[in-house]
């Protein structure tokens, strides 16, 4: 092989997508209140990075802040996003139509209500080839039915006659994620891209997902709880804890010596962690509502290393080795217990 043809080394690869200081408030009827409080992270191409965390923690909206589709209730209040160097933050939505497909797109766990019911499948596939790249109607069914093919529907070119729910599940994710992979794009965001899904179709949608990951050198953010998910097919995590970041880092070196207790307690609570299908597991407690987060620690209420500091001072997420950083003021004791 000749080294031009060698992938770059992960850290040479360019920075598809950087988000920085993030912060989303929502308005509820007894006020505003924080969902996502200075969220920031990176993905290089061809890199996977899992957002982790519980329920009700931020992930959807992060990823709906990054694609532009907040709910009206929801207001991105500060911080960047940065897609191959344009800061979509500030696009008008034209400048965001015109990203979404061939730089950015979104695949949603719940591929019913994100087909359009009415249109036959192959329409709604050929779609961004006629949109985005002017192809006639003949060449972009072509299309259609290549990539209905690619992503392992039998029978494409009469199946692209039926409409979304003609098709299973596990079909319709495939169809799903073969719109959002239609035009290349440099990031997918795929929120919990299997959750409704049985565990061997699962493990197959996952299979797909990586594979046109790497034929495409697509920056992937993976949206799961799934641990084993996180473990298998991830580079680098983030956790999240009440719209916070709380640790960031390579996922093995993460989840071999977390440093931050909320990260931990997940990883202690299942035994083997790496148990496919498995819903993120319960540390004790629940997390704060969001008009209840504390200044201090957002994780005070649940933590087993909590003092006085904690409910004074909000931790700052700060490196603890070059590639990671935690959200702790206590974090380095976690390296003794
Ligand atoms: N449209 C909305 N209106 C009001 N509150 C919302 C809306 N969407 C999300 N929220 C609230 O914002 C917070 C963050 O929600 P988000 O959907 O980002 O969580 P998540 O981490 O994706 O959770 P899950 O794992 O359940 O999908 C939650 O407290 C949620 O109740
Ligand atoms: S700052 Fe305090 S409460 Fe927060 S995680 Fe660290 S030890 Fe626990
Ligand atoms: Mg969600």
């Amino acid at each position: 092989m000749k080294p031009s043809t060698l992938p770059a080394p992960a850290a040479d690869r360019p920075v598809a997508l950087d988000v920085e200081g993030l912060s989303v408030d929502l308005r509820t009827p007894s006020g505003t209140v924080r969902a996502v409080d200075g969220v920031g992270f990176s993905v290089r191409k061809g890199r996977t990075l899992a957002l982790l965390g519980e329920s009700g923690c931020g992930k959807s909206m992060t990823a709906l802040s990054i694609a532009g589709l907040l709910d009206p209730v929801a207001e991105v209040t500060g911080g960047s996003v940065r897609v191959c160097g344009t800061d979509v933050l500030r696009l008008d939505g034209a400048g965001r139509r015109k990203l979404a497909g061939p730089v950015l797109s979104i695949v949603f766990q719940d591929a019913l209500t994100a087909l359009n019911p009415v249109q036959p499948v192959g329409r709604q596939l050929a779609e961004p080839f006629r949109i985005h790249r002017g192809m006639s109607r003949r060449d972009s069914a072509e299309k259609a039915v290549e990539l209905m093919t690619r992503v392992g529907i039998p029978e494409p070119r009469l199946r692209a006659r039926s409409y979304p729910h003609q098709f299973s599940g596990g079909m319709r994710q495939r169809l799903l994620i073969a719109m959002a992979v239609a035009l290349d794009p440099d990031v997918l965001i795929a929120d919990e891209p299997t959750t409704a899904l049985d565990v061997t179709v699962q493990a197959q949608i996952m299979r797909l997902l990586r594979e046109l990951q790497t034929e495409r050198d697509m920056a992937l953010v993976l949206i799961t709880h799934d641990l084993a998910v996180v473990a298998q097919r991830a580079d680098d995590v983030v956790v999240m804890y009440a719209g916070n970041v709380v640790e960031t880092g390579p996922v093995d070196e993460v989840f071999s010596r977390p440093r931050h207790p909320y990260t931990k307690g997940l990883l202690d609570s299942v035994p083997e962690h790496a148990v496919r299908g498995r819903p993120l597991p319960a540390v004790p407690g629940s997390p704060p509502e969001l008009s209840a987060v504390p200044s201090g620690c957002v994780f005070q209420a649940r933590c087993p290393l909590v003092r006085e500091r904690c409910a004074q001072e909000r931790p700052r997420p700060v490196s603890v080795s070059a590639s990671r950083s935690a959200a702790c003021h206590f974090s380095e004791e976690l390296d003794h217990v």
